[in-house]
């Protein structure tokens, strides 16, 4: 009879599946929202491709780090294309290749086991077709800055305002097509791929991905309303369920209640620059680096090198194995460059960069503007001149420049003279109004990851509503 039912078994833990775009800024992030959603409690699986899950079970502490969470698993994935993706067109192709290998996977994936959500990187958009009619709700998760995906969802408003095409010429005209940049975006400061042809694979391939953010369940993003605010305002008129949750790291850090957080790097840190670090003086050094997926020309890299010796400063500077695009000749590297090099600046294949941006000698960041090194130089106060690359990093570095006044912004230029002075207007002459702006937003940033801040509450909130899905 009723009386001796078995009592309900309890409600079993919530799992979660969690798909980045394979590469170094997109996992590293992803990595962090995983361990943040553990400490709430949720059971994960996160999608890794066969490439990085050997380079993070070679480099890191990360494979055992997780995996003796009982909650934690990797579902590795093989018979991916893996090249280099510093181009739209090989952005594509990677996009392309994913998912044609994941989709029937995934999809049997959301049917066959009680999945409570998928959390997908945002520029996964067919992840949203292999969930159609599964009843399983996406999330989309954006490793890049609001400003930038905003700018990104404004390309059809581009081109009804005429803004787009490009036509190549005038890149200091004045953008009026998205919504909240009025009167300081520049053609020059949209993201890179809006520089093609409309017609573009990559360009009309972002645009629409996200455009349909609007079909996910909702918007994770790593940043925090006290750096974004008004720009989030904007985007929640079309994707009203938005969680920012970051500094990802930072909030990291303030959660965990272990000391040790796990590396996630795919690269192998030298950590051979931070005993370099200690020798020398408070603020005198300028780290540069430009991330994990930038190239540059030979003629680059000895520019700025000219202007690195030229600005008198203490650098120490990533210059991974892939970074050249031309091998070339390195007897022509002028000698005085390599005898200053080795009289005050340290050189690293990759470094261990979020300990480098905290460390107390270092005053100034020349940087590609990625989101995760701008985060990092903003949590640690880090004055910054920036040099975008591609992509997102063209919106970051303007936002940098002239809306946060965190740093000043040489983009589309790559000269001795200006790297010097912006170095020196960074570090010297102007260092005092930077440090104010740098040091200010450093608190906000801190303390928005801080127990009652709004990227901890959006968090809990993220966890809460994930644990009352229907499985
Ligand atoms: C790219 C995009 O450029 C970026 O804007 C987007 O958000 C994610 O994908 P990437 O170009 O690699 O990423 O730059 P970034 O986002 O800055 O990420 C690089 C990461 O690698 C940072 O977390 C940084 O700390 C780490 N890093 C970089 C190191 O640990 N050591 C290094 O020597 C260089």
């Amino acid at each position: 009879g009723a009386l001796f039912m078995d009592p309900k078994p309890p409600s079993p833990t919530p799992h979660v599946l969690i798909f980045p775009c394979p590469a170094q800024g997109h996992v590293n992030s992803m990595l962090k929202l995983t361990e943040l959603l553990l400490t709430g409690g949720l059971h994960i699986t996160f999608f890794i491709s066969a490439k990085d899950h050997h380079r993070l079970t070679r480099y890191t502490t990360a494979h055992s780090h997780f995996n003796t969470n009982p909650g934690f698993r990797f579902h590795v994935i093989h018979g991916l294309y893996e090249g280099p993706m510093d181009t739209g067109e090989k952005l594509t192709i990677i996009l392309d290749s994913l998912s044609k290998v994941t989709t029937p996977l995934l999809r049997n994936m959301l049917l066959d086991s009680p999945v409570a959500c998928l959390i997908a990187d945002g520029i996964l958009g067919f992840t949203l077709d292999a969930a159609e009619g599964t009843g399983v709700p996406v999330f989309f998760f954006r490793t890049i800055s609001a400003c930038a995906f905003w700018a990104y969802f404004c390309i059809p408003d581009l081109i009804t305002s005429g803004d787009l095409p490009f036509h190549g010429t005038d890149l200091d005209k004045q953008i009026v097509g998205v919504k909240g940049m009025e009167g300081f975006l520049r053609l020059r400061d949209l993201p890179s791929f809006c520089r093609s042809d409309v017609n573009d694979e990559m360009l009309q391939r972002i645009a629409s991905i996200t455009r349909r953010t609007q079909d996910s369940h909702a918007l994770i993003l790593n940043t925090f309303d006290e750096l974004e605010g008004p720009i989030l305002s904007e985007i929640r008129k079309y994707c009203p369920n938005i969680y920012t949750i970051g500094p990802l790291h930072a909030h990291l850090k303030s959660r965990s209640t272990s000391k040790s957080t796990s590396s996630n790097n795919l690269f192998e840190e030298d950590k051979t620059c931070i005993g370099w670090l200690d020798q020398q003086a408070p603020k005198s050094v300028l780290y540069v680096s430009f991330g994990s997926i930038t190239t540059i020309t030979r003629e680059q890299l000895i520019e700025f090198w000219h202007g690195l010796v030229n600005s008198g400063k203490r650098f120490l500077w990533v210059i991974r194995e892939d970074l050249l695009l031309d091998h070339g000749d390195d007897n022509k590297v002028p000698s005085e460059l390599k005898d200053v090099t080795r009289e005050r600046g340290y050189i690293v294949g990759w470094a261990p960069q979020e300990d480098v941006l905290a460390h107390p000698a270092v005053g100034g960041f020349l940087t590609h503007n990625g989101w995760n090194s701008t985060l990092e130089s903003i949590v640690e106060g880090v004055p910054m001149v920036s040099w975008p690359f591609f992509a997102d990093q063209q919106t970051n570095s303007r936002y940098v420049d002239v809306v946060w006044k965190l740093g000043l912004d040489m983009k589309d230029t790559c000269d001795r003279t200006i790297i010097v002075r912006m170095i020196k207007e960074v570090m010297d002459v102007k260092n005092e109004e930077f440090t104010k702006s740098t040091h200010r937003m450093a608190k906000l940033a801190k303390e928005c990851v801080s127990k009652d801040g709004s990227s901890y509450s959006n968090l809990d909130r993220l966890i809460e509503d994930i644990k009352t899905m229907n499985v």
